[in-house]
């Protein structure tokens, strides 16, 4: 499912520094935004605010109707993509994909069915079992993203998922990227400093 991401004159702040200053942006169902800015000017903090890991100061941010101010972040219904991994080492890819499912109490045939699914539509279904150490950088990133993906929520926030991956890899993931959010119909909402990368992976670009 996808819904509207509604941000609307939110204000963050760290301490007595104001970081966010009433920002708003509106981002419709399955529609693919990035934000584009300078080191330093709030990206993440914007995406933090929308995770639930950062609370605003003023504000409202809404998903579909729902505000979300109050939310805990795990029941924001939104898959996340960083630029480090934050993959679990001690589990194989197929555990480290299942985890957000377990943690909803799916079943385990509805947990091999779905983890198989998106596995196979990142390209990694021979890498199952294998652990995060024995993955390259590219496809570490893809069982980040398919652990996003396999919750099948309603936002997908990306925070420069392809910096730590060389140019040519960034070219080639960004459009396994854009291709999946196409196919799952998924609102997305990506970030990156990188203008090139910006423009050609989303329908709109928002600048700060
Ligand atoms: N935990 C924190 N405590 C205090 N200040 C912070 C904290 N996290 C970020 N900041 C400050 O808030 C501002 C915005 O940081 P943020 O991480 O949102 O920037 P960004 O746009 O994501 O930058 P980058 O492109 O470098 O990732 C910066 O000036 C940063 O120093
Ligand atoms: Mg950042």
């Amino acid at each position: 499912m996808s819904l509207a991401l509604t941000i609307e004159d939110v204000s963050a702040q760290y301490g007595r520094t104001t970081v966010l200053d009433r920002l708003s942006l509106a981002v419709q169902p399955g529609e693919f935004v990035s934000l584009l800015g300078a080191s330093g000017c709030g990206k993440t903090t914007t995406l933090r605010v929308v995770a639930g890991f950062l609370e605003p100061t003023g504000g409202a941010v809404r998903l579909g109707d729902r505000d979300i101010v109050k939310v805990p972040p795990n029941r924001r219904d939104i898959g996340l993509v960083f630029q480090t991994y934050a993959l679990f080492p001690h589990m194989t890819v197929f555990d480290n994909v299942a985890f957000g499912l377990r943690q909803r109490k799916v079943t385990d045939a509805e947990v091999n069915r779905r983890v198989g699914e998106v596995l196979g539509r990142v390209g990694l279904g021979e890498f199952a079992e294998r652990f995060p150490a024995n993955l390259s950088g590219g496809q570490r990133q893809r069982v980040a993203l398919a652990r996003a993906l396999v919750i099948d929520p309603s936002l997908l926030m990306f925070d420069e998922p392809l910096s730590n991956l060389d140019a040519k890899l960034r070219v080639g993931i960004r459009a396994e990227i854009r291709a999946l959010q196409l196919q799952s119909g998924t609102t997305a909402v990506y970030v990156t400093h990188d203008q090139e990368e910006a423009f050609s992976i989303s329908d709109r670009v928002a600048i700060y």
